[in-house]
């Protein structure tokens, strides 16, 4: 009888809470799937060996698997806090030493884009924002097409990014899972195919989630074919000096499609290569025919932020422009740049000679050959799921990990695991 009442006890609230749902407004919102890296988080934080690896966030970690705040950052900070400046909004477009700066810094310094002025670039919020913005003026500025070419794979954002812009996704052959490399003659194929005057995006370095970029002999052939195309070239540039070290190198691809006189348009990234994730500095730069075409399409990018956020936030653009204007932290910061890209690079090899010694006799050349932050192993997901069940080691289904979260007390324990899920 006691069981009887308690019972009726708790179902009353239940009752009551289906009721209340069903006369909400909300009441159709279906339960969302949840983001699959933030998942890999969430599981690799409810998990207590003491030797686990979280190789799934796309975040740059020291030597001691610790977040890593740039000296040039901290000195940058310093010095923006010593002026004491105001906190007055800043301009729709952005702040214009950090946009002109990051015009520089991607199309180089000498750039004949730049000196002419036939080129906008705003303020965008990181990589992410300055995406979006660009999806929006393809949205409502591009007229040829409404056909967005991704590489197959690419990141996981892209999609929803263009696709909540209301573009349409297609894809080229990109990668090869069988050599783990590029996939050169199947992206050259069909990338002659895409009907004229589509729009397509290229990773400009250190492609995610792959770490599998073309060779500069390649890119030239890319450049040719997309040109004979007339397509419109979307470069995502969330890496430049990150993939290889060097700024200008990574900025390669971009800027010679310029010079090959394509007209691309850009979004640009200061999370990775400065560390300033949570600062969310980016642009988006449209490269014109004349200065007086950059003008027109200003006008409209204005018009196209103005009721999305009405204007930036001022405290990454002001870190990254100081750092960018300020030649002795420029310089720092090229240094800090590579230091971190040569650690990635070492733990790669490290993470291949460690298999070697387990005994593994497979050929694992792709991890070296492959760059920037992430690594696409070539594991099948069974083999991932051993991974995370047996060894506590976290990482998504489709087996890239993040080199950022190798360190050289736990490559040996990674290069282990693998070898015993793979013999
Ligand atoms: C290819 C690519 N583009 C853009 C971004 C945007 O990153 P954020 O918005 O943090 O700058 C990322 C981040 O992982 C990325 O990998």
């Amino acid at each position: 009888m006691a069981l009887l009442h308690s019972r009726r006890l708790l179902a009353a609230p239940r009752l009551a809470a289906a009721a209340s749902r069903a006369s909400s407004w909300w009441a159709h919102v279906e339960m969302g799937p949840p983001d699959p890296i933030l998942g890999v988080t969430e599981a690799f934080k409810r998990d207590t060996n003491s030797k686990k690896m979280n190789l799934g966030v796309g975040a740059y970690r020291d030597d001691n698997g610790k977040p890593y705040v740039l000296n040039c950052v901290r000195k940058a900070e310093a010095m923006i806090a010593s002026k004491k400046m105001d906190k007055e909004y800043l301009p729709i477009g952005g702040l214009a030493d950090f946009t002109r700066a990051s015009a520089e810094l991607a199309l180089g310094e000498n750039s004949e884009v730049i000196k002419s002025g036939r080129y906008v670039t705003v303020q965008g919020i990181s990589g992410t924002g300055s995406l979006r913005i660009g999806a929006n003026f393809l949205d409502r500025f591009f007229k040829p097409s409404r056909h967005v070419y991704l590489p197959k794979p690419s990141w996981g954002n892209h999609t929803p990014i263009f696709r909540d812009a209301g573009m349409q996704l297609q894809s080229y052959r990109y990668y090869d899972p069988k050599t783990c490399s590029l996939d050169f003659s199947g992206a050259i194929d069909d990338i002659s195919k895409i009907p004229e005057k589509s729009i397509i995006l290229l990773h400009a370095c250190a492609h995610n989630p792959t770490g599998v970029d073309p060779r500069q002999e390649q890119w030239k052939e890319l450049a040719a074919v997309v040109k004979k195309r007339n397509l419109l070239v979307y470069f995502d540039m969330a890496y430049q000096g990150f993939a290889s070290g060097d700024i200008n190198r990574d900025a390669w691809a971009v800027r010679h499609f310029i010079e090959q006189g394509i007209n691309i348009v850009l979004a640009q990234s200061f999370a990775k290569n400065m560390g300033l994730y949570g600062e969310r500095a980016g642009a988006f730069t449209v490269v014109c025919s004349d200065a007086e075409e950059a003008k027109r399409v200003e006008s409209q990018l204005k018009i196209l932020i103005r009721p999305m956020y009405s204007n930036p936030p001022m405290n990454g653009a002001r870190i990254a422009s100081t750092i960018l204007n300020t030649p002795d932290l420029r310089k720092e910061w090229l240094v800090e740049v590579k230091s971190m890209a040569d650690r990635i690079i070492s733990m790669r090899n490290q993470l291949v000679s460690n298999l070697k010694k387990e005994g593994s006799s497979r050929n694992w050349q792709h991890i070296t050959d492959q760059i920037g932050m992430f690594c696409f192993t070539g594991l099948k997901p069974d083999q991932v799921d051993r991974l995370t069940k047996e060894f506590s080691i976290y990482m998504t289904k489709d087996g890239r990990i993040s080199v950022a979260g190798v360190s050289s007390g736990n490559v040996g324990y990674l290069a282990h695991a693998i070898h015993q899920v793979t013999k």
